[in-house]
């Protein structure tokens, strides 16, 4: 199997859904969380391995079984991914910055901030380690850099500038947060589903399964996530 569609695009511009829509249309989409389907955690591991060491990476083993990529891993990955999969299509869900960031200030970013840090060994270790360091490239947790919203929004506009550089125009389609099919099945020459484009992983979905309501605190998301939200 290789990899068909990667998915630049950050997290929280609608990765959930666009990776629904893709298993959709028939490709079988790797998001984040469903490391976490894989009870052995060996997908974790090959995960955080690929991550600590990009240049011997063997991404067939680490996306064995998928055909498209999306979600943080890809966003950081897309590149590497690319030089391998060169006839690869690449997709970069967007959506304004202030949405964004404001999305990010009150799911993400409390979450990984508050969560608890294992030790190796543990079963989310790795998980919990990918997450917090690809995440931004670590900025998830470094409050100087995350609360700097000017240095954000540089951050968020570097990335969608250098995808665009990168990634020969013929190969890329950007899509906006908020638009449907046409355009995304027309660049990958698919027909449009009857069914709406999907629509998940909202801030307030988002708060309910991971953050307690009396104080704001989050949980620890790893426990609760499972196969059938991932
Ligand atoms: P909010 O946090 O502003 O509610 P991701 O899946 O990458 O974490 O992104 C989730 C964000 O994308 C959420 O934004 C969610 O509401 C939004 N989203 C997902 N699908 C959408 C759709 N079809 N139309 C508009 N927004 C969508």
């Amino acid at each position: 199997m290789a990899i068909e569609v990667i998915g630049a695009g950050l997290g929280r511009t609608g990765t959930s859904s666009f990776c629904e829509a893709l298993d959709i249309l028939g490709y079988k989409c790797h998001h984040m969380k469903r490391c976490l389907t894989d009870p052995t955690n060996q997908s974790s591991k090959r995960f955080y391995n690929a991550f600590l060491n990009k240049s011997e990476a063997n991404w067939d083993e680490v996306y064995e079984g998928y055909t498209a990529a999306a979600d943080w891993t890809a966003a950081h990955f897309y590149k590497d991914l690319l030089a391998r999969y060169p006839n690869a299509k690449v997709i970069l869900t967007e959506r304004p910055f202030e949405d964004w960031y404001k999305s990010m200030k009150n799911t993400i970013y409390p979450v990984i901030r508050n969560g608890p840090k294992h030790q190796p060994g543990h079963p989310h270790y790795e998980f919990r380690e990918l997450n917090r360091q690809i995440i931004l490239d670590g900025y998830i947790e470094d409050d100087e850099k995350f609360l700097d919203e000017e240095l954000m929004h540089k951050y968020y506009d570097n990335h969608i500038k250098q995808v665009k550089e990168v990634v020969p125009a013929n190969q890329l389609y950007v899509f906006k947060l908020g638009e449907g099919w046409e355009g995304l099945c027309e660049f990958l020459g698919k027909s449009v589903p009857e069914e709406p484009y999907p629509n998940t992983n909202s801030t307030a979905h988002f708060q309910q399964r991971f953050m307690k309501k009396s104080n704001e605190t989050p949980t620890d998301p790893v426990p609760e996530l499972n196969v059938g939200d991932a």
